[in-house]
């Protein structure tokens, strides 16, 4: 059985992309016929690009829970939806059929509204990979709450930052995560995180390591009790909240080039269109199929191909609370063997580390159920992407590529698996809706194939971002400002003589650490926290395994004891204000940094002295005092 909007070859998808291109507005149309609607648009798009505006299904009402939950109950209440693997591989794994997840759901909707939750209201979700995540996004989208969940392993001061700037009014937390062979304190960084958060009025724990936590009366709730409350008036039924097209779905934070993460903004019909349309046409999903998506739901990667896509297609949607390396390195394809997973989707990353673990690992293990493999997150090398097509997907499952961004909500260019052409680390066409560009320096388009260049796109599709949360000025200047009327990407690219995208990796401050995105202003921003600090740059260098490491160039005062010692209060200080996601790889104390005659540190230089290419620095002259780059180049880690 196919979707009916689902392409089934390169023909069709020629032809599908032609159209979409021609006639968004029909295009889409015809794709948001098959949802369910409380009340039909009144207009498909509307939008430009100064404001920037862009309102998809204008005057429509929908509820992205319906689509993902009631809809199915009367088809295939049975089927499941979720299918939890803890982290110990010796505890029982979980399943939540659409029935069951749906009473969930309903069960901690009324839990929300028994706490005075209201539509509109935001809501910090900081939790590890258990279903209750799962649970606590839906029921926020049940009764039009907008949930902002931060990814589990943020400091207190990163989420406070995050909760400040939301609003947010409730935070579902649990006592404990777990990770590999180690216990996350998720309760204990929220209750650091509170002081300074005096809009949350409701902290809602789930227990789940049973790590001793303080309770404080009055603000916070085990979430077992919420539930046996509600069950003891009967669960009562919650109808799905009639949202605008446009109303707020969620918040997700992340990085950029300048200042503090920002508030990504994505609203209901479009979101909820976008994921599900690029769920079933990369991965070509067939109704029955398991589905793997080894991300965090703290990243979009998870909001969009575990959570919304899968449930919205009522797929089965395998979810992991562990590391692929714990207990051995095996872990990926014992789940893939235990559940006859039929597509993985990871990322380079973690193919680049368990490669580096060799042909044991995956001694004994069938793998046969694997259909489709996918990457996400940063570029993959051609090694990478040979060891995973030979190894993992026996030479005869596609593999596809997604180029996208978390402002992008889901996949804008991909194969789709086993229809259209793929190519090792191309994610080689765009999406139907989506027309992307090269641009140079000056803005000027580079037409013609086999060039490179800034990439940009063109027109809206339904799932791009809408604003920044609470300051859309910085929405316009951060993707429409550098090139008038198109939207930014941050991304370099390639575009090869038949057309193919390659990207190449951000052109702007931005870092891509083991797929985690962080801006290199944030991390100096932390570096210079630490009362020793005078200055400091950090730029990133290639990474066997994380893709990227984190280099910090530091002019420091006042050693105490050795450079090494000093060292660890850096990373302490960087783990305290963001969290050990972003702890550099390597630290090097300077006297300078290079700067221009106007004071601005040529980043250019550090990035060629970090990449270890000492030899061609480029253009030098305007550095006010070279002898800064000769100190720092002999004193290279
Ligand atoms: C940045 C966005 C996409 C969801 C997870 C990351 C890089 C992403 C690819 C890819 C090359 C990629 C880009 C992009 N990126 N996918 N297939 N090939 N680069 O989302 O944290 O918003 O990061 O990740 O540089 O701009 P994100």
């Amino acid at each position: 059985m196919h979707y009916p909007y689902q392409i089934t070859s390169y023909e069709q998808y020629k032809a599908q992309y032609a159209e979409s291109i021609a006639n968004p507005e029909g295009f889409w149309a015809n794709v948001a016929e098959h949802f369910t609607w409380q009340k039909k648009w009144d207009r498909v798009l509307e939008w430009n690009f100064e404001e920037p505006k862009v309102e998809w299904f204008g005057g429509g009402k929908i509820n992205v829970t319906e689509n993902c939950l009631d809809r199915h109950l009367a088809t295939q209440p049975d089927v499941p939806a979720i299918i939890w693997e803890p982290n110990d591989p010796e505890l029982h794994h979980r399943v939540l059929t659409y029935r069951e997840l749906h009473h969930k759901v309903m069960q901690f909707s009324n839990v929300l509204k028994n706490n005075g939750v209201q539509k509109g209201d935001r809501i910090c979700i900081y939790m590890g990979m258990i279903p209750e995540l799962v649970i606590a996004v839906l029921a926020c989208a049940r009764i039009g709450a907008v949930h902002s969940v931060v990814f589990g392993g943020f400091s207190a001061q990163s989420i406070a930052d995050r909760i400040q700037d939301a609003g947010a009014v409730m935070v579902i937390t649990c006592d404990g995560a777990y990770r590999g062979n180690k216990t996350v304190p998720l309760k204990e960084t929220i209750d650091d995180a509170m002081i300074g958060c005096p809009t949350v009025k409701r902290i809602i724990v789930v227990t789940h390591t049973r790590t001793p936590v303080s309770m404080i009366k009055g603000r916070d709730l085990w979430w077992e009790d919420e539930i046996k409350k509600v069950e003891t008036h009967g669960n009562p039924y919650v109808a799905p909240e009639p949202m605008d097209a446009e109303d707020l779905l969620f918040i997700l934070y992340t990085s950029g080039s300048t200042g503090k993460p920002k508030g990504v903004v994505h609203t209901t019909a479009g979101y909820l269109i976008w994921a599900n349309y690029t769920f079933v046409n990369v991965f070509q999903y067939r109704p029955g199929q398991v589905h793997f998506c080894t991300a965090d739901i703290g990243w979009i990667t998870g909001h969009t191909y575990i959570v919304y896509g899968p449930l919205s297609a009522g797929a089965t949607s395998l979810m992991f609370e562990g590391v692929p390396t714990w207990p051995d390195a095996g872990r990926f394809w014992d789940i893939v063997d235990k559940f006859k997973v039929n597509i993985l989707y990871t990322a380079p990353t973690a193919i680049r580390s368990l490669m580096a673990f060799g042909q044991t690992p995956l001694m004994g293990k069938s793998l046969t159920s694997l259909e489709v493999l996918g990457t996400v997150g940063e570029p993959i090398n051609e090694e990478a992407w040979h060891w995973y097509d030979e190894h993992i997907g026996k030479q005869k499952c596609p593999i596809v590529d997604t180029w996208w961004q978390t402002e992008t909500s889901g996949t804008l260019i991909s194969n789709l698996a086993g229809v259209t052409p793929s190519k090792p680390s191309f994610a080689t066409l765009p999406m139907p809706g989506v027309l992307p560009a090269l641009v140079d320096e000056n803005g000027q388009e580079i037409e013609g194939n086999g060039t490179s260049g800034n990439l940009v796109i063109k027109q809206p599709w339904p799932g791009i971002l809408r604003t920044t949360y609470g300051n859309h000025e910085r929405m316009r200047q951060t993707y429409f400002s550098a090139y008038p009327q198109l939207y930014f990407t941050g991304d370099g690219c390639h575009r090869d003589e038949n057309g193919f995208y390659r990207i190449t990796g951000r052109v702007d401050d931005v870092l891509n650490v083991s797929g985690h995105r962080i801006g290199t202003a944030e991390v100096e921003n932390a570096i210079n926290m630490h009362s020793g600090v005078i200055e400091s740059a950090v730029v990133g260098f290639p990474h066997d395994i994380k893709g990227q490491g984190i280099y910090a160039f530091v002019i420091f005062q006042g050693f105490h004891d050795d450079e090494n010692l000093t060292r660890g209060d850096l990373l302490a200080t960087v783990s305290r204000m963001i969290g050990p996601i972003a702890k550099p790889d390597k630290i090097q104390f300077v006297n300078g940094l290079p700067k221009t005659r106007s004071g601005k540190i040529m980043r250019r230089i550090l990035r060629k002295i970090a990449e270890g290419e000492l030899t061609s620095l480029g253009d030098t002259s305007t550095l006010l005092d070279p002898l800064v780059v000769d100190e720092i180049k002999e004193g290279r880690l």
